[in-house]
């Protein structure tokens, strides 16, 4: 094992270079050895910002480059699968951002490749990292409230969306832009798969596109029920203008553990009005950070301690299928059941 595993960064976009800056921060036992965008803007300013000098605009080349150990996939979901299998063949390990791939089939391929080269393949689930939802986690798992009866977990984001997003058949709208993530918190959880998915939706902020997008919706509420018969819901909305607002709650037999808040911080103002004033959480990109700098660093200890990755790429499958079935079920208004957290067609 060298010193330090020398990685490369493709894609160096929003979330690129929340990994970037991780591992600029230090992630023990590596280094952010080359940076990879086709994108020459992207590329030269992350290239400043890093300090990383060594940069490829075209992923193939960063394959055929001996030095490094190992890729960290950050580009558009659509090239996740054509890299992730390149750089398994190419003896890198790999980890790579939600969503896995386009569909459940690219997933199996990524997974085999990276299995058959003897490579480890780690998730973008960086939620599993944070400090709040892994308490919850053990708090669960120690029984504190008892037996899990129902598990809740909603993303609800600030952003208007891109013109791209109306189009749900092309995109998923909230339940993969917002969703992606609670899917993937639930199934943790519960640690069981999915056996019965209803969905319901409806577009409430952006009316003024219902006629071009009849099936856009920014607000969505998905019950769940899992194979051990725990309940689950998972609630969704884009553009609430408020803030970033992620938080999940476990009932149990005896109690309940409640994930998360909606304040940035614990400073309050109270005014002569008596009006308490608090800071409205911002960003996945604040709520988040130590979680994405612990995702990284757990990736790297698993390279180096030849470990199973902590977020596997049958979590990145379990929780696209997730998805891809809420949308199926949120545009047909009816259940739809699953077997083995499989879709019908599947089986
Ligand atoms: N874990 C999370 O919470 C989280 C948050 C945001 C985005 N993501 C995921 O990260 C991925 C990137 O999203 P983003 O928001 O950073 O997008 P982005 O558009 O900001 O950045 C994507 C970058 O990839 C580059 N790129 C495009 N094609 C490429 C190619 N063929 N090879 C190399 N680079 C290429 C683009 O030039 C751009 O710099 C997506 O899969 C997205 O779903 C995950």
């Amino acid at each position: 094992m060298k010193d330090k595993v020398r990685v490369c960064l493709i894609g160096c976009g929003r979330a690129g270079m929340i990994h970037a800056r991780s591992y600029m921060g230090g992630v023990s036992g590596a280094v952010l050895a080359a940076l990879c965008d086709p994108s020459e803007e992207n590329l030269s300013a992350a290239s400043v910002e890093t300090g990383v000098s060594a940069v490829f605009s075209d992923w193939h080349d960063v394959m055929k480059d001996p030095s490094i150990d190992a890729v960290i996939v950050v580009t558009p979901t659509q090239f996740h699968r054509d890299i992730v299998i390149a750089a398994a063949e190419a003896g890198k390990h790999v980890f790579c951002e939600k969503p896995m791939a386009s569909d459940e089939t690219e997933c199996d391929e990524m997974t085999e490749a990276c299995r058959n080269h003897n490579v480890k393949l780690q998730l973008g689930f960086m939620r599993r990292f944070d400090k709040s939802f892994r308490r919850g986690k053990q708090l669960l798992e120690e029984g504190t409230v008892g037996k899990a009866t129902l598990i809740k977990s909603n993303t609800y984001g600030p952003s208007e969306p891109k013109e791209w997003m109306y189009d749900v058949h092309k995109n998923y709208g909230p339940l993969g832009e917002v969703n992606s993530h609670d899917f993937d918190t639930v199934r943790w959880y519960a640690k069981s798969e999915v056996k019965m998915i209803h969905a319901i939706g409806g577009n409430f902020r952006s009316q003024e596109k219902a006629e071009e997008y009849p099936d856009y919706y920014d607000t969505c509420s998905v019950l769940l029920e899992f194979e051990n018969g725990i309940l689950g819901v998972i609630t969704g909305a884009q553009y609430v203008r408020y803030g970033y607002d992620s938080r999940a709650e476990i009932l149990g037999t005896t109690g309940i553990i409640k994930v998360g808040s909606q304040q940035a911080n614990n400073a309050e103002a109270v005014t002569s009005d008596r009006v308490i004033h608090v800071d409205s959480m911002d960003s996945w990109r604040t709520l988040f950070l130590d979680a994405y700098k612990a995702e990284d660093q757990a990736f790297i200890d698993c390279i180096r301690n030849d470990t199973e990755p902590p977020v596997t790429g049958t979590d990145g499958k379990m929780a696209l299928i997730l998805v891809n079935e809420s949308l199926r079920s949120l545009l047909e208004h009816r259940p739809v059941y699953l077997k083995n957290g499989l879709p019908e067609e599947s089986r």
